[in-house]
């Protein structure tokens, strides 16, 4: 072995003079890459099967390479054994500490896998890998969010309650309808993480350093053991793109949103003020001073923690902007903002088992939802049917409401010949049109909150949610 190899460098060869100690320590990945063990020890095993087609291994070395590599991972799966890659002394990244544990185990055989490829390329792959997992664990997390949502909204059945324009009362809706609105968001990120998904799924293996590998490797066989859907196009932007680590944050960016709101709301609902949610003990928390509290700690940190996904995907989009073709060592940094936002799974299973723990306060609900005037624009539908124009039946019901106000009654208090004072078109079956049940019933529209659009939907978006686990049940990665 030559004394650059004893000294355990990746690339000493042409170095006269030895690195200043604080830079080479600076600017080592190990203390983050560490978490790419298992896509780095995947991605070697699939290049040795890549080696062995271009005959430049032997099928003994192959094994023998394949099996040291298998125990290597084997070795640091506990979390004792990730501190020990994290805190390698030497390693530079963890394609440097896979070689020198190698090397440790069977000697030369251990540096012959590096023919035909280049760190560039192995990072690229590790990268697409990881992210393809995450984005695995983020759909599965979405899917128990959307699930919760759905139970929740068949067992509140005909619940109502106000919804809201500019935070003021609007109309009454179904607390179903309300649920079901976050499943359609959820869908749309569970969407957008698939497109991502799709487009990510390319080996770079055999890319090379920036031109191609310099052996004529057979690059089907590895992306077929890594189960990619075939080779990237362009060694030049395979070594140098890191869009889906950029696509994947923004995805994220939208997931965070629809927590966010979802957090922002449910803290508001369990207010005194509104009253509308009483909060899960096991997910609330006290206070130290004041002891009748219980405070909505869950979403108050969901709320804030999404900031980070959002500066993530910020730091990527300016780490990422203007770097000249192809591989720079820029874009080390934009792993530890994708590492960074490796909480977002396990935060929405945990929002997933605290949906299904908050409980309505339907009667609160139902009181709020009928009072306020929240039937007004079914009272003005009502004009409507008697063949009124909607502009003068919206005059007609705003005079009747002022008039109500003054009484301080709602509208169905008012008498008849009080409503006729608005309009003659007023008869008896007035009040029948504008009860809560008529008032969420004339809403009889695709997407709308009449009780049976809601009942329809309900059990479309379970057939949605059926299915989009099935597909991913059968897609495997
Ligand atoms: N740790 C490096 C990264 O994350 C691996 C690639 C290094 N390549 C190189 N030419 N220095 O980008």
């Amino acid at each position: 072995m030559s004394d650059e190899q004893q000294s355990g460098k990746m690339w000493s060869g042409r170095f006269r003079e030895p690195l200043d100690a604080e830079f080479e320590n600076w600017q080592r990945s190990i203390g983050f890459d560490w978490r790419l063990l298992d896509e780095e020890i995947a991605a070697s095993k699939a290049h040795a099967s890549a080696l062995l087609a271009a005959k430049i291994l032997t099928k003994d070395e192959t094994t023998e390479l394949r099996k040291a590599l298998d125990a290597i991972a084997a070795e640091y799966t506990s979390d004792a054994g990730k501190a020990q890659v994290r805190d390698h002394a030497t390693a530079e990244d963890i394609h440097h500490f896979v070689e020198l544990k190698l090397v440790e185990r069977i000697g030369s055989l251990g540096l012959k896998l590096h023919t035909g490829r280049s760190r560039n390329e192995q990072i690229a792959t590790d990268l697409r890998l990881y992210v393809r997992q995450q984005i695995t664990l983020t759909h599965d997390a979405l899917i128990a969010w959307a699930k919760a949502l759905v139970e929740k909204a068949e067992a509140a059945d005909d619940a109502v309650m106000p919804s809201y324009t500019h935070m003021q009362r609007a109309e009454p809706v179904l607390v179903a309808h309300c649920l079901l609105a976050y499943v359609e968001m959820i869908l749309r990120d569970i969407a957008r993480l698939m497109d991502c998904k799709a487009r990510l799924n390319y080996c770079p293996l055999g890319s090379g350093a920036v031109a191609g590998a310099t052996l004529a490797l057979d690059r089907t066989i590895v992306a077929k053991e890594l189960r990619f859907a075939g080779p990237t196009i362009n060694s030049i932007d395979a070594t140098s793109d890191r869009d889906f680590i950029l696509e994947y944050l923004q995805a994220l960016t939208f997931v965070g949103l629809h927590l966010s709101r979802f957090a922002e709301e449910i803290t508001l609902f369990a207010t005194a003020e509104f009253g509308f949610i009483t909060l899960p003990e096991a997910f609330s928390t006290g206070s130290s001073a004041m002891p009748q509290k219980k405070n909505p700690d869950l979403t108050e940190l969901i709320r804030a923690k999404v900031g980070r996904i959002h500066g993530a995907a910020e730091a990527v989009t300016l780490q990422l902007k203007g770097l000249p073709l192809a591989y720079n060592k820029d874009l080390q940094e934009t792993q530890e903002q994708v590492f960074a936002v490796e909480f977002v799974p396990q935060m929405i299973r945990l929002v997933a088992r605290f949906t299904t723990a908050i409980e309505f306060n339907r009667e609160r609900m139902n009181e709020a939802a009928q009072s306020g005037y929240l039937n007004a624009m079914a009272a003005a539908t009502y004009l409507v049917h008697k063949g009124i124009p909607f502009r003068t039946a919206h005059q007609k019901i705003g005079n009747a409401v002022r008039f109500a106000i003054e009484k301080g009654v709602e509208l169905n208090a008012l008498t008849l010949d009080e409503l006729r004072q608005f309009g003659e078109e007023f008869e008896q079956d007035f009040f029948a049109a504008v009860t809560l049940t008529a008032t969420l019933d004339c809403h009889n529209v695709t997407g709308g909150t009449a009780r049976e659009r809601v009942k329809e939907a309900l059990a479309a978006t379970l057939k949605r949610l059926d299915t989009l686990a099935q597909e991913a049940a059968h897609a495997g990665s």
